[in-house]
């Protein structure tokens, strides 16, 4: 007999679906699989106000398939300007449920971000007041530091000092990529959690440089050494409430891609669960899957988990080296590999 899983409907607990025709293309991908998603806010121009959120939410529902049961939770984009009473009055009223904190220039959309945490100090108490959690894009943007560095720098000089000085913020370190991150998270209180992507769970920096430069494996943070990413596996295998599930799904058309200047993010809507059931599957961690998934997200946003169930059989499924995204060309992650669970719905 087929060898299956049955768990409860996951979530992605951060994706980007952009806009306009490209949304319309890639939204399906993450509605089959996920009940809901985390959208993030960093579209051109981002989004840092209740109006801006609550339309974009509605271009997504908008945009969705009759018949799909999908819920977009929305973020708000962080900026120096940021009034604190507009975050709180967004976040009782429902238009959002987090904030996303893009230190300025970290990476894509993030030009109007954050140019130093200092500057919107007031919105992180008054977040921490009302619980309502930040989202962090984990990297240092000083020229001075090694790329491969980033993510440790920030932890050191932003983050270690921002969790100590706010016990009460409920942070959300998105897409770690390091040990030093792996062990932040797991040292600091339930207030700090992380989501992992499936790329830096399968792929290291070899995959990027090795035979040839290979622009689809460029996401941010970028992927780092191979003890990075055996501490990643480590970590979302582990049965540790603290980790959960973030694609960090990125599609950019495959021309911006293959360019002399590529845009980071890889797009790996299409087969995310089965992408992450291999992960848990050579752990010997299948029986952890579904908290990864499934529960420990809702779990640390105060969310209800879903009551519907999903099933993933161990039956060879093709990944095709493109995906029209409504007329967008887009290369997923494992283009051209075969995967050895597939998702059944
Ligand atoms: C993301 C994108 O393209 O919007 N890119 C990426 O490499 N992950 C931005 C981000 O999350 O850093
Ligand atoms: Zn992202």
């Amino acid at each position: 007999m087929t060898q299956q899983l049955t768990i409860r409907r996951p979530d992605d607990w951060h994706v980007h679906l952009r806009d306009g025709a490209v949304l319309q293309g890639v939204l399906p991908h993450t509605a089959r699989q996920f009940a809901r998603a985390i959208v993030m806010p960093n579209l051109s121009p981002p989004m840092t106000d209740c109006a801006g959120v609550a339309a974009y939410r509605q271009r997504i529902e908008a945009a969705l398939p009759a018949g799909m049961d999908f819920t977009p939770l929305m973020t708000l984009y962080l900026t120096d300007a940021t009034d604190p009473d507009e975050v709180a009055r967004g976040f009782a009223e429902g238009v959002f449920v987090a904030a996303k904190l893009y230190p300025a220039h970290a990476t894509t959309g993030s030009a109007h971000g954050v140019t130093d945490v200092a500057n919107i100090r007031a919105v992180l108490e008054r977040m921490a007041a009302i619980g309502m959690p930040l989202l962090v894009h984990g990297e240092v943007t000083d020229a001075h530091v090694d790329i491969f560095d980033r993510e440790a720098v920030f932890i050191e000089r932003t983050l270690a000092p921002l969790v100590r000085e706010l016990p009460e913020l409920k942070v959300v370190f998105e897409h770690v990529t390091t040990e030093e991150a792996v062990r932040f998270v797991e040292g600091s209180g339930p207030n700090v959690a992380a989501t992992i992507t499936p790329q830096h769970l399968h792929i290291n920096r070899n995959a990027m440089l090795v035979g040839g430069i290979r622009p689809h494996m460029f996401c941010l943070p970028v992927a780092k050494r191979e003890k990075h990413r055996l501490a990643l596996r480590a970590a979302a295998t582990s049965g540790s409430a603290k980790f959960f599930l973030g694609t960090d799904s990125a599609p950019h058309a495959v021309g911006a891609k293959e360019s002399a200047c590529g845009c980071a993010g890889i797009f790996n809507a299409p087969f995310a669960l089965e992408s992450y059931v291999a992960v848990f599957e050579e752990e010997g961690a299948l029986d952890r899957f579904e908290a990864f998934a499934s529960l420990n997200g809702p779990a640390f946003y105060g969310l209800p988990v879903n009551e519907a169930k999903v099933t993933l059989e161990k039956v060879a499924v093709a990944v095709p080296d493109q995906i029209d995204a409504n007329g967008t060309q887009i290369v997923p992650f494992h283009a051209g590999e075969s995967l050895s669970w597939r998702f059944a719905g």
